[in-house]
């Protein structure tokens, strides 16, 4: 299914917001992505963003007229008419300073206006070096935007401009592209598009309908969740890593359940099929090792409620990691492969949790008998003292890559709190119904 069948076989118009960042040149591909699929797209540049990509190029990729002016085109309200005719409005990339423009209802400039005025989902991949993005003025934006119902992508961990790398890279233009196209098609917005006919069409929804990734009702409204999902994988070549099976359906089951209580949830998956995400309603950071994951979920986690760390995180990674592919001839007929601890992600949460923020750990077995199980799962929390520790069997042939999965959750000292199997769905609600009582 293309996204134009997605989006229920419309021709779109999409406003593209390009703000001033050196990744404003990747904004380029959006443009072109969207175009590509057939929708019409109109590009509205800041003036920064005007200084690392060229009005000529955003002009012939988009075949439409680009502006930053609201002085331009006066005659048909310009300021307010791209907005007003938008389905969709990404702005890609968001810098620090678009994300408090934005916060704050800023309108000197055609984004600005073009961002008040319309009524169509927005989504923004914001781009930022990891100081401030994790910044409190930052975190606090993103907040208020996120309560607006503005939909997130990203930032992603990579390499940043300079020598650095962190959190802050602005997602792949196919994976905004993906990720925007999939607010149209969520349930969220069904049930938006639903209202707006039964309205008439064209009514402004209250605040934090539609396209919001938290609910005004639910038993988790107003929450914030964290959820890492899938499994890191840990490379040692340009081509080859040490991994395992976790294909992060449960975690994805979680953050689903989440959204649909009402929480704002941001789902840290590594190395999940995109296609298992798409159209979650959470804002969606993807991450491949253990050292992304961390980053990913300590920048996530500083202003969460609860964080769940449902991810198959390898203990382990390899000591090196070679710039060119290990050859056989170079190994002979054995190979050894020296591996270092990773941190543990898990315990570094559970030491600088916050009064009142709710950690809770997954604990994967393959002991098969219960009460062993339980047993490991007493060791384990009482290592890394979560206020839940939810233990599920595991093996060839349980637990990965499948509907079903069996638990037993236990708390600090041990007790068995819930004990059930399921699908991963239901796996998903006996968890959050412990979290939710454990919030109360
Ligand atoms: N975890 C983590 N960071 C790691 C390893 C695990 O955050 N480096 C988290 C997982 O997301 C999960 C829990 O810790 O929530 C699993 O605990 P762990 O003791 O690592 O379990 P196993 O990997 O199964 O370890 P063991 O070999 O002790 O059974």
């Amino acid at each position: 299914m293309t996204a134009v069948d997605a989006a229920a076989g419309r021709r779109l118009s999409v406003v593209v917001g390009i703000t001033g960042g050196i990744a404003a040149y990747k904004a380029v591909g959006v443009v072109r992505d969207l175009v590509k699929r057939g929708h019409d797209v109109h590009v509205v540049p800041t003036e920064g963003a005007l200084r690392f990509v060229g009005l000529p190029t955003l002009e012939a990729l988009s075949r439409n007229p680009v502006t930053t002016s609201v002085w331009d085109d006066v005659a048909e309200v310009r300021h307010v008419a791209l907005g007003r005719r938008a389905d969709l409005v990404v702005v890609a990339p968001a810098t620090a300073d678009s994300l408090a423009r934005m916060a704050g209802g800023l309108a000197g400039d055609l984004l600005g206006t073009t961002l008040l005025a319309t009524e169509a989902p927005v989504v923004v991949a914001p781009a930022m070096h990891p100081q401030m993005w994790e910044h409190p003025a930052t975190r606090a934006n993103v907040r208020t935007l996120q309560d607006r119902g503005v939909r997130f992508v990203g930032p992603v961990v990579g390499a940043l401009t300079g020598d650095d790398a962190g959190i802050g890279r602005m997602a792949e233009p196919e994976d905004i592209v993906t990720a925007a196209l999939a607010v149209l098609d969520g349930p969220a917005e069904a049930s938006r598009a639903e209202a707006s006919r039964a309205d008439g069409g064209g009514a402004r929804l209250p605040a934090g309908s539609g396209t919001t990734a938290r609910g005004d009702q639910g038993d988790l409204a107003g929450v914030r969740v964290v959820v890492s999902a899938g499994g890191t994988r840990e490379p040692f070549d340009p081509v080859r890593f040490v991994g395992n099976r976790s294909s992060g359906r449960q975690g994805v089951a979680i953050a689903a359940d989440a959204v649909r209580r009402g929480a704002t949830v941001t789902l840290v998956a590594a190395n999940v099929d995109a296609g298992l995400t798409a159209g979650l309603g959470a804002t969606v950071v993807p991450v491949g090792s253990t050292e992304e994951l961390a980053a990913a979920v300590h920048g996530a986690a500083a202003d969460a409620d609860v964080v769940v760390m449902t991810a198959a995180v390898a203990d382990y990674r390899p000591a090196e990691v070679r710039a060119e592919k290990l050859k056989k001839d170079d190994q002979g007929d054995t190979m050894t492969l020296e591996l270092v601890r990773n941190p543990d992600v898990l315990a570094d949460l559970v030491a600088a949790r916050r009064t009142g923020q709710i950690i809770v750990g997954f604990a994967a077995e393959t002991e098969p008998d219960r009460d062993a199980r339980i047993a490991l799962g007493r060791a384990k929390i009482a290592r890394k003292p979560a206020d839940l520790l939810v233990v599920n069997h595991v093996g060839w042939d349980a637990g990965f890559e499948r509907e079903e999965n069996a638990i037993e959750v236990l708390v600090p000292g041990g007790d068995v709190v819930r004990e059930t199997s399921g699908s991963k769905a239901d796996v998903a609600t006996a968890v959050l119904d412990l979290v939710a009582t454990a919030l109360t």
